[in-house]
């Protein structure tokens, strides 16, 4: 399997979305990974529905939602209807994890539990059978263009083992400082899924960083 590539769309130029939509859609892109964030469990505030409405509208590829949010659950009718592919929920934001990984899968939707850098994958033991990805995220959450954090190619080596170990099915993606040379050793190390958002909007040619990183 080539490596899954769901640029974020949190670095795209909001002053021209349907431009740079347009370029996910031509692209080589699988899914568009869209961050939501609540100014409470993350120190920042980025978009929401009424955006999300047309993102839906005019995105060809499955969306990947990565809620950044506390109380996730709240809001998944809402995500089913725009026709969302995937939910991540934070381990940090959820009481009740199993519960909401249930939920979201009872709506038709992939189910995702994504860990900070301070979360240890061993807290992922009891619930890692039921999902169908995990998001390790390799920079605190909050903002793009931030500097991965190398203690996470152990975490992804750790990870692969206890998808091995419990013959679970999840997926292995990652997020955060996601770039030309960090993307090649997490793939060696198992990611299935990487996410890249500055490195992919900033690049003078986005298409072909798509492509490239789909090659790693
Ligand atoms: C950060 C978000 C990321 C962000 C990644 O909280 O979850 O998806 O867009 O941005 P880069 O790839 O620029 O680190
Ligand atoms: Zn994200």
């Amino acid at each position: 399997m080539s490596t899954i590539v769901a640029p974020s769309l949190l670095s795209a130029d909001f002053g021209d979305l349907r431009r740079d939509l347009e370029m996910i859609n031509r692209s080589d892109a699988d899914w568009l990974h869209l961050d939501i964030m609540d100014g409470v469990f993350v120190p920042n505030i980025s978009f929401g529905f009424p955006v999300l409405k047309y993102v839906a509208r005019y995105c060809t590829k499955p969306l990947d939602v990565h809620l950044m949010i506390v109380q996730p659950e709240k809001f998944l009718d809402r995500f089913k209807e725009l026709g969302v592919y995937s939910v991540n929920v934070h381990y940090e934001a959820c009481t009740h994890l199993n519960r909401v990984i249930w939920e979201i899968k009872e709506r038709g939707m992939k189910a995702a539990v994504t860990l900070n850098p301070s979360t240890p994958v061993c807290l992922l033991k009891d619930v890692i059978r039921d999902v169908d990805m995990v998001l390790l995220m390799t920079v605190n959450p909050g903002f793009g263009g931030q500097k991965f954090i190398e203690h996470s190619i152990e975490k992804v080596a750790e990870l692969k083992d206890l998808i091995a170990q419990t013959g679970s099915h999840a997926l292995i993606q990652v997020d955060g400082g996601v770039n030309m040379e960090t993307a090649p050793r997490l793939v060696k190390a198992g990611v299935d899924v990487l996410v890249s958002g500055n490195t992919v909007f900033s690049a003078a040619d986005p298409e072909k960083t798509i492509s490239e990183l789909k090659k790693l």
